[in-house]
């Protein structure tokens, strides 16, 4: 192993790629990791020299904090590697001011903007070869932040650690999904949490998504806390409705996380002259217009999948089946657009793609 210093990060390089032994093929998301991985402490209220070392276990005290109190926080993007071998990330600036934005809401320390983008680039320099070319392969990149004070009491702690590491994944598209829509869970309430990406919304959704899975949906819909009667979010995606060729998605708020693939689409429905309304939208509204043969379609939108169409949703113990429209729908055609911006086959008029050089 190497070490060297690029101003203030400091590298360990691997000895060794473990490249050779994994399969692209055949990879389950989320479960391989690159060769690297990026770290960064913050004690006695400075962040310390930040580093890039073999991707590796590391030990921690029982008594942190995370463990006990959820003090954690994190990110979801990717990286694209064109034809040419040139890798882009697709709005990073969006990503860092969210990490930033739900670290403030968990009393965490903010992370500065040249550490994240040295340690990012540098990062993805040293594993580009793990990013293979081509619509669908991409590397899926996790910044994330925890408390890590060996201390139990329930206060913020002064100890946390940024890290970023990486995993490459396949095209992920797994057909379309059941959903059921929650009328007695919530992911988030008024003045919560629900807008930062809080380790912990995501755990409490598990055991909800599990009874929906047993009744046979994969996703859940999230209603608003207090009524129940307002169309939120779909699993871990912002959720867009098609009513007749109207897409209609839901305000942000601080129930709602603000997602960069939701303001994408909202913007390039518009460069493709499709109408999109941002306003509140009622369940029955939907039951409506499924009722009367307006309601279209129905997708979820994240960067793990961008678009995840849904083929039917169950509310008040009724199933209710959208229409079948194909290659003709939004969800296919704003898909496609998103992809070709982020693998650089298409116009980037935006500037969203953010080459690593
Ligand atoms: C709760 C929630 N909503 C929406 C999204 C979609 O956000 P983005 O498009 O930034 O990935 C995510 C995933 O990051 C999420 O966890």
């Amino acid at each position: 192993m190497s070490s060297t210093y690029t101003s203030n990060l400091r590298i360990e390089k691997a000895a060794t790629s473990k490249l050779k032994d994994v399969n692209f093929e055949n990879i389950a998301f989320g479960k391989t990791f690159t060769d690297h991985m990026f770290m960064c402490d913050f004690v006695n209220g400075e962040w310390q020299q930040p580093q890039i070392m073999p991707y590796q276990p590391m030990t921690m005290q029982p008594s942190a904090r995370v463990f006990h109190y959820g003090q954690a926080v994190f990110e979801g993007m990717k990286a694209y590697k064109d034809d040419d071998g040139k890798v882009f990330l697709f709005r990073p600036e969006e990503n860092f001011k969210r990490i930033n934005k739900s670290s403030a809401r968990l009393a965490m320390p903010e992370f500065p903007k040249d550490y994240f983008f040295e340690g990012l680039t540098t990062l993805l320099n040293l594993d580009k070869d793990w990013i293979k070319p081509g619509v669908g392969n991409s590397l899926y990149i996790r910044p994330f932040a925890i408390a890590i004070d060996p201390a139990i009491a329930a206060a913020p702690g002064e100890s946390y650690r940024f890290m970023i590491i990486c995993a490459p994944a396949k095209a992920y598209y797994k057909g379309t999904v059941k959903v059921l829509i929650a009328e007695q869970f919530s992911r988030s309430a008024n003045g919560g949490v629900g807008y930062a990406k809080a380790a912990g919304n995501y755990a409490a959704q598990f055991y909800p998504t599990n009874l929906a899975q047993q009744k046979g949906y994969q996703q859940v819909i999230w209603t608003d806390a207090d009524t129940h009667t307002f169309l939120e979010e779909a699993g871990t995606m912002n959720v867009f409705f098609r009513i007749n060729d109207t897409l209609i998605t839901a305000p942000t708020s601080d129930r709602i996380l603000d997602g960069v693939t939701r303001k994408s689409l909202i913007q390039l429905a518009e460069d493709n002259n499709i109408k999109c309304e941002v306003r509140p939208i009622k369940v029955n509204e939907i039951v409506e217009a499924s009722k009367n043969g307006s309601l279209k379609e129905i997708f979820g939108a994240g960067t793990a999948a961008v678009i995840s169409p849904i083929e039917g949703f169950e509310y008040q113990d009724t199933y209710y089946e959208l229409p079948e429209i194909g290659a003709h729908s939004y969800s296919s055609m704003l898909k496609e657009r998103m992809l070709n911006i982020q693998h650089n086959l298409a116009e980037d008029k935006h500037h969203w793609r953010y080459e690593i050089k």
